[in-house]
């Protein structure tokens, strides 16, 4: 059979920063799925990627830290590097927009585009700050945007809406460095006339039919709407020059060299082969798909603009074959923000967790059609109540019941009856569902389907008993254990693009081959010999999970900034009043919860002369054996009260901060119970 070819690309990201969750969820966990199931098709395929080093994200970031724009590429591109290894993101190149062939080929693509007239140069107007001394591209400036009312627009583009902008189309603009509001100035621009590629735009949208439906309309109603000229040069120090005498001190803008640079990474990538032209074998033969993994910010630029270079260049280049774009991900219910660090970093994730179980989460709740939210307690839902409970499970049985009853090794019965040939084709049905699902992108539906192979054999386990039967029947029991053997083996197949090394793994345990294809599915085994049993999936305990509920909100500013403040300060009181209350150290000798109410929680204290009972309304804070044992901070004078018919002697005293989080005070040392407190 014709292998097809395929050259597949994810996003070049920024390296002004860390990859977060959001990344990996939009450009790079899809692209490198997709990617691994082609190569166990047997497809031929290149992936690339790099790092995007220009543009005012990375000269601002830099401005900000003191350092050289070099310096924070060379430093983030490294650590990118890393953060993909530890998910096993494979790239087979991975390069950067600095370097040296990235700029030849950027001004190349430049100097074509103005040969051919598809560039020129216009007077234009641009935001300039007169305090700064500087002219503000794109993300230089930001203010309101006039398509949507969005606060935080860019100069270049607004995130909420994802449109373009005008050059000097914000609302409300202000300099990004210093605050101050701009004037505008006329400076000299290269503009790009996307005017002239509509008609050929819309053709080749209008032959896109089964793209996406959230982008194909977004696109193609852009277009309908009309194009207008785009600046393609920055009046910056940071990018590639503009290769032309009079253009000292302008660059070309990031968006107009980014694109080029999954073309200069496949460069990179087959000089260092013995077929260096290799790439043109790819980028200019047009039965080579090209496809673009990309977050939905991105798509304007992918489907409109890079083709659009690409036409005009003239030189044989294929276009994007598809641009799977993906929405966004939220984390616990709010919209991911690098600014207020509300993320999870890729980095911090991997100090914590093996990156298998980021790539299961994230296939599972993918943003392919609509947003999705990472939640940590769903996430540990998801590792505990599937990878573990369902997966885990039914490997650890069978290995188990295999050592144990079969010395590790079981042969594929002579006959397989009915129920068992059934199980094993409703598995092959399901393969063949994730076959096409992965070519149409979707993780989300194939890690649902994958797990039901695992559910499949853990439901015949269950029926056919073979803990029964091996003592009636050994070739009974051996006939469950090899259709859930065979189960297994499926499921390492058809997951491999998902969870590549954990279906290593399992196959190493099953001694079946590294060396595998999507048409082994098909192969039954003659024996199984199973080596070693080790848990695939350790489950996740509720206080690791706590923890990092809690570093992420102690390190963001979001909940701060979101949810209602501390009420105000009180009015003045007197020194009087303040030594008035008699404020003791107690030791909680016993705490338990209030039969039929919700929030008490009843306290056996120890004032050091006697002992109280106080109730306290914190039960959804803290589980009663939490605080025995602890000195807290008591109210020893107030009147007693009475509730839920329990009297109350005091008061227990915690700290609230206004957005529902408590804390009980604790002494800090061991003090004795009844010392005073002033
Ligand atoms: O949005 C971003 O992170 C950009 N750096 C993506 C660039 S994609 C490509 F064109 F290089
Ligand atoms: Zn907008």
């Amino acid at each position: 059979m014709k292998k097809e070819k395929y050259l597949v690309t994810s996003a070049l990201p920024y390296a002004n920063g860390d990859l977060h969750v959001g990344h990996i969820a939009g450009a790079y966990l899809p692209g490198d799925v997709f990617v691994k199931f082609l190569r166990l098709k047997g497809e031929e395929v290149l992936y690339f990627c790099g790092s995007d080093e220009h543009g005012a994200p990375i000269s601002i970031k830099a401005e900000a830290e003191g350092k050289t724009p070099k310096q924070i590429v060379d430093y983030y591109h490294q650590r990118m590097e890393e953060d993909f290894a530890g998910l096993g993101i494979e790239f087979d190149n991975f390069s950067g927009t600095a370097r040296e062939p990235h700029h030849k080929i950027s001004q190349k693509f430049f100097l074509n585009l103005l040969e051919k007239g598809y560039i020129a140069t216009q007077e234009s107007e641009q935001y300039y700050c007169a305090k700064c001394q500087r002219f503000l591209a794109d993300r230089y400036v930001e203010g309101v945007c006039p398509h949507c009312g969005a606060e935080g627009a860019r100069g270049d583009q607004c995130d909420a809406c994802g449109k373009l902008m005008d050059s000097v189309g914000l609302l409300q603009p202000a300099c990004k460095i210093c605050g101050a509001t701009p004037e505008i100035r006329s400076t000299k621009h290269w503009m790009f006339d996307l005017p002239a590629f509509v008609p050929r735009l819309q053709e080749w949208l209008g032959s896109r039919k089964d793209w996406k439906e959230n982008i194909l309309r977004f696109i193609l109603g852009l277009v309908e709407e009309g194009l207008k000229k785009r600046a393609v040069t920055r009046d910056i120090d940071w990018g590639v020059p503009v290769p032309l005498e009079g253009a000292e001190g302008k660059v070309l803008y990031v968006w107009f060299d980014a694109p080029i640079g999954y073309i200069s990474s496949s460069i990179e990538y087959f000089a260092k082969t013995d077929n260096p032209d290799g790439w043109k074998d790819f980028w200019k033969n047009p039965d080579t798909k090209l496809i673009h993994f990309i977050g939905k910010d991105n798509n304007i630029f992918h489907a409109i603009f890079w083709p659009a270079m690409l036409m005009g260049q003239d030189e044989g280049y294929i276009l994007p074959h598809d641009i799977p774009a993906n929405e966004f991900l939220n984390l616990e219910g709010n919209k991911l923000s690098t600014s207020k660090n509300w993320a999870i970093w890729v980095r911090d994730f991997l100090a914590e967790f093996d990156g298998e179980l980021l790539r299961y989460y994230i296939a599972r709740i993918a943003p392919e059609h609509k947003d999705a939210d990472f939640a940590w307690k769903d996430f540990q839902a998801k590792v505990n109540g599937e990878l573990a409970n369902i997966l885990g499970n039914l490997a650890n049985r069978v290995f188990s019941f295999a050592q144990k009853n079969f010395a590790g090794k079981i042969l594929c019965p002579a006959q397989l009856d009915e129920k068992a040939e059934a199980v094993l084709k409703e598995a092959q049905e399901i393969a063949q569902q994730m076959d096409k699902n992965y070519l149409r992108y979707q993780l989300r539906r194939n890690a649902e389907l994958g797990m039901n192979i695992a559910r499949l054999g853990n439901k015949y386990f269950d029926e056919t008993s073979p803990w029964k039967s091996v003592k009636s029947d050994k070739s009974l029991a051996e006939q469950s254990l090899f259709v859930c053997s065979e189960l297994l083996r499926i499921f390492s197949i058809v997951f491999t693009p998902i969870l590549p090394r954990s279906c290593g793994k399992l196959r190493q345990m099953m001694s079946l081959s590294g060396e595998f294809s999507w048409q082994d599915l098909h192969q039954k085994r003659e024996e199984y010999v199973f080596v070693g049993v080790k848990p695939l999936f350790p489950r996740i305990d509720d206080e690791k999970i706590q923890a990092q509920i809690e570093k992420l909100q102690n390190a963001s500013q979001v909940v701060k900034n979101e949810k209602p403040a501390v009420p105000e300060f009180k009015k003045a009181t007197t020194f009087d009043n303040f030594l008035a209350m008699d404020l003791r150290v107690g030791k909680v000798l016993s705490c338990e919860p209030v039969p039929k109410s919700k929030k008490l929680l009843k306290f056996e204290i120890d004032l050091g002369a006697e002992k109280r009972q106080i109730l306290s309304g914190i039960s959804a804070h803290y589980a009663p054996s939490k605080l025995i044992g602890k000195s807290v901070v008591v109210l020893a004078n107030l009147p007693t009260r009475k509730m839920m018919g329990y009297e109350s002697q005091g008061m227990i005293l915690a700290a609230e901060d206004g957005n529902g989080e408590l804390s009980v005070l604790l002494a800090d040392k061991l003090i004795g119970s009844g010392s005073t407190i002033s």
